[in-house]
């Protein structure tokens, strides 16, 4: 599928057929995955596949949603909270690459992924959240571009979802995402696409001047 049809044609899928995703075309997501920009290139990003009857656990924290076992596999994004974990890699490599002139600089990239791993839990939290967040889309692409349609959810009980699945208290569960080949007529195109705000009303050109909200700002409480 050409690019533009991907972005264009994707569409959130709540039914999926029984054909399963085999082990092949799923690890394939994952390798274009890897692609995905990030932070200081600090790839954040760990994915638990979530497969069968595990699914039902999923489905438990995350509100019961009933597309969450009807898909043949579901990803949860998790983004660890601590900067360091991959640094002294990725550093290495910029300086073998030349990205990085030399040792000094290496040093001085070290010490502020250093900095950023003594912030507060909020910041490292947004950090993670940035990076695993493109993954997450990148990854929804990718599927689409197979034919594997997909649903993000952000709709689940994170700590449920750390105990269900003994994820340690230094990751993130940043979103989930589902994945299955669509039922008949679910990923239908000609289905009118949800609302979509018009592009001249969310692009500023040189000026931020919001316009169009239908609540107040907390400003006019
Ligand atoms: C951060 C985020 C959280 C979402 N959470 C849920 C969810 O919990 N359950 C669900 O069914 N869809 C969820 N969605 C899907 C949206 O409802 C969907 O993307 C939106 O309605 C637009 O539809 P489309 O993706 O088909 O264009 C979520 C999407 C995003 C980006």
């Amino acid at each position: 599928m050409e690019f533009d049809d991907v972005i264009h044609t994707r569409r959130s899928v709540h039914q999926y057929s029984d054909a399963d995703i085999d082990d092949e075309t799923l690890y394939d997501l994952f390798e274009d995955v890897r692609f995905t920009p990030s932070s200081f290139n600090l790839q954040p990003w760990e994915f638990l596949v979530v497969r069968g009857e595990d699914l039902e656990r999923l489905q438990s924290v995350a509100y019961g949603q009933k597309h969450v076992t009807d898909a043949a596999a579901a990803v949860v994004v998790l983004g660890t909270l601590d900067p360091g974990d991959h640094a002294e890699r990725v550093t290495r490599d910029l300086l073998e690459k030349g990205y990085l002139p030399d040792e000094e600089a290496a040093e001085v990239r070290l010490d502020t992924v250093d900095g950023l791993a003594d912030a507060d839990t909020e910041t490292r939290r947004v950090w993670t959240v940035q990076s695993c967040t493109l993954a997450a889309m990148s990854r929804m692409y990718a599927a689409w571009g197979r034919d594997v349609a997909s649903c993000p959810m952000g709709g689940f009980d994170a700590d449920a979802l750390h105990e269900a699945f003994d994820v340690p208290a230094d990751y993130e569960p940043v979103v989930i995402v589902t994945l299955g080949y669509p039922a008949d007529g679910a990923a239908d195109l000609e289905r009118p696409r949800k609302f979509r705000r018009p592009t001249e009303e969310f692009v500023h050109f040189d000026d931020f001047d919001p316009v169009a909200r239908e609540s107040p700002t907390p400003a006019d409480d």
